[in-house]
């Protein structure tokens, strides 16, 4: 398979915005702590570098949910993979997503965690495909929309390849 990635947000960009992110997240969080939640694998990239931009006291967990296949779709089937290590009971849990596509993951996921009576509960995506959403998901700081095409890069990867990019691309020349 020849695929060849167009580079769709370049690292810059993605920097500028974490960075606005970051203080934002603070502002809104002034006085708090935050839990932050990386949803692995895509999620770390994004989590590490957002983390670094936040200014009020963070701690972190980890989560690997998925719906699984290597290919472009996803199947539709969620699971967790790995659950967190800590209770989130009384916490202001944040989670930090790659990309919200179908939705289905983190309506899942936000039903799931719901339940273990965080303080408050929101969401942050670094990219946000809202013509593909299936499942309706409340989305509180959002990175960049971008057009239903499949992306990779800053921890996003077809078939494992690609999450290491530094920018964020599109895959092109891949038969579905
Ligand atoms: P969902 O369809 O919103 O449940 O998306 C679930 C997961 O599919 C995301 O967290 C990503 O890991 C993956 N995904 C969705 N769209 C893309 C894409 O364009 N590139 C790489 N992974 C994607
Ligand atoms: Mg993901």
């Amino acid at each position: 398979m020849s695929e060849t990635i167009r580079e769709l947000i370049s690292e810059e960009e993605v920097d500028k915005r974490i960075r606005e992110l970051g203080e934002e997240i603070s502002r809104d969080y002034a006085g708090k702590q935050i839990h932050l939640i990386c949803v692995l694998k895509g999620g770390v990239f994004f989590m590490c570098e957002l983390a670094k931009r936040i200014t009020v006291p963070v701690s972190m967990d980890f989560m690997c949910v998925g719906s699984y296949g290597d290919g472009t779709k996803s199947s539709g089937v969620v699971r967790i993979a790995k659950d967190l290590d800590e209770a989130i009971e009384g916490k202001e849990v944040l989670i930090v997503e790659d990309i919200i596509d179908s939705g289905n993951t983190l309506y899942y996921l936000m039903d799931v965690l719901q339940k273990r009576k965080p303080a408050s509960l929101r969401l942050c995506t670094l990219l946000d495909k809202p013509e593909r959403r299936v499942k309706d998901v409340k989305v509180d700081y959002t990175g960049f929309e971008i057009p239903d095409e499949f992306i990779v890069g800053y921890g996003l990867d077809y078939a494992q390849k690609y999450r290491n990019l530094p920018y964020i691309g599109v895959v092109e020349g891949v038969e579905e």
